[in-house]
C-alpha cells in the first residue's frame, strides 16, 4: 500500500479525475477528505470509499472561497489530526469561444476556481505540511498549459498560471521536506470533456478530432491520471518537486 496511514484531501472528488484519485488513494491505505462544491457528489464518492472498507470524510466546499477552503482543511485536521496529501484538482472548463466573445464573468469564474482555488488550498494546507515537515501538494493543470487548443484562452491561461505557481511553491516548501507537483492531463473521459469540444455530449466527430492529436491514439481515462497522482503522492516520487508531469499520450511532443 503506497499511502498506508496517510491522510489525503482531494478537491473536485465528486466526479472524474478527483473521484478516481480519491478512490485509488483510499485503496492504497489513505483516509480521504472528499471535497466538492456538489455535496451529493462528495457524499457518493465517500460512500464508495466506505463500501470498499476505507475511511472518508465528505465535505462541501467551493474552492474559490477562502472560508470554505480553510474549513475543509480544518475539518480534515479535526477528524484525523494531520494532512499528508492535498490534491488541488477541482476545476472548471471553457466553451471554445473567440476572444472578443468571451464574457468578463467567464474569465473571472475560470480564474477564481482554477487559480485562486489552488492558491487558497496552498494557503491553508501548506502551513500544516510545513509544521509536519512532510507532505505533498498536487495540482491538476492541463496540457492546455503547454500546448493550448484554439478558443480556450482563459482556461489555458489558468492552467499556465498554476504550473508556474507550482514551481514557486516548490522552492518555498523544499526546505520543509514538502513537495509540490502539477499534473498535465490530455483530454480525459469525464463529464467536463464535451465542453472543451464545444458540444453538449461527446460524439464520434469530437472524439476522432481529439484522438488524432494524441500520438498514443486514445484519450485519458480518469484512472490514468489517478495512477500518476498516486505515484506523485507516494514516497516513490521522493525526488520529484516543482515539475509538471504530462499524462498525455505524447500530445505535448
Ligand atoms: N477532462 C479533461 O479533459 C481534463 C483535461 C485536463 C485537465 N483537466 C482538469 O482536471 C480537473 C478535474 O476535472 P474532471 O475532468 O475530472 O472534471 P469533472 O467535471 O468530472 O469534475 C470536476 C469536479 O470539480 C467540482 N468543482 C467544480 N467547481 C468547484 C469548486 N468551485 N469547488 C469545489 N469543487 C468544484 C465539480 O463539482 C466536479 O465534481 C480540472 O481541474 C480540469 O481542469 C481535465
Amino acid at each position: 500500500m503506497k499511502l498506508k496511514d496517510k491522510v489525503a484531501l482531494v478537491t473536485g472528488a465528486g466526479s472524474g479525475i478527483g473521484q478516481a484519485s480519491a478512490l485509488l488513494f483510499a485503496r492504497e491505505g489513505a483516509r480521504v477528505a472528499v471535497v466538492d462544491i456538489d455535496e451529493g457528489a462528495a457524499k457518493a464518492t465517500a460512500q464508495q470509499i466506505e463500501k470498499g472498507g476505507g475511511q472518508a470524510l465528505p465535505l462541501r466546499c467551493d474552492v474559490s472561497k477562502a472560508a470554505d477552503s480553510q474549513a475543509a482543511v480544518e475539518q480534515t485536521l479535526a477528524r484525523w489530526g494531520r494532512l499528508d496529501v492535498f490534491y488541488a484538482n477541482a476545476g472548471v472548463p471553457q466553451w471554445p469561444t473567440s476572444v472578443e466573445d468571451v464574457e468578463e464573468a467567464t474569465f473571472d469564474r475560470i480564474m477564481a476556481v482554477n487559480v485562486k482555488g489552488v492558491f487558497l488550498g496552498a494557503k491553508y494546507a501548506l502551513p500544516v505540511m510545513k509544521r509536519q515537515k512532510s507532505g505533498v501538494f498536487l495540482i491538476t493543470a492541463s496540457t492546455s498549459a503547454i500546448r493550448p487548443r484554439q478558443g480556450v484562452q482563459c482556461y489555458s491561461a489558468s492552467k499556465g498560471a498554476v504550473v508556474t505557481m507550482t514551481k514557486s511553491l516548490a522552492m518555498e516548501c523544499a526546505p520543509f521536506g514538502v513537495r509540490v507537483v502539477s499534473i498535465a492531463p490530455v483530454a480525459t473521459e469525464t463529464p467536463m470533456l464535451p465542453t472543451f469540444m464545444g458540444k453538449t455530449a461527446v460524439d464520434e466527430e469530437g472524439r476522432a478530432r481529439y484522438i488524432a492529436t494524441v500520438p498514443l491514439g486514445r484519450l485519458n481515462t480518469p484512472e490514468d491520471v489517478a495512477k500518476a497522482a498516486l505515484f506523485l503522492a507516494s514516497e516513490d516520487a521522493a525526488m520529484v518537486t516543482g515539475s509538471c508531469i504530462e499524462i498525455d499520450g505524447g500530445r505535448c511532443i
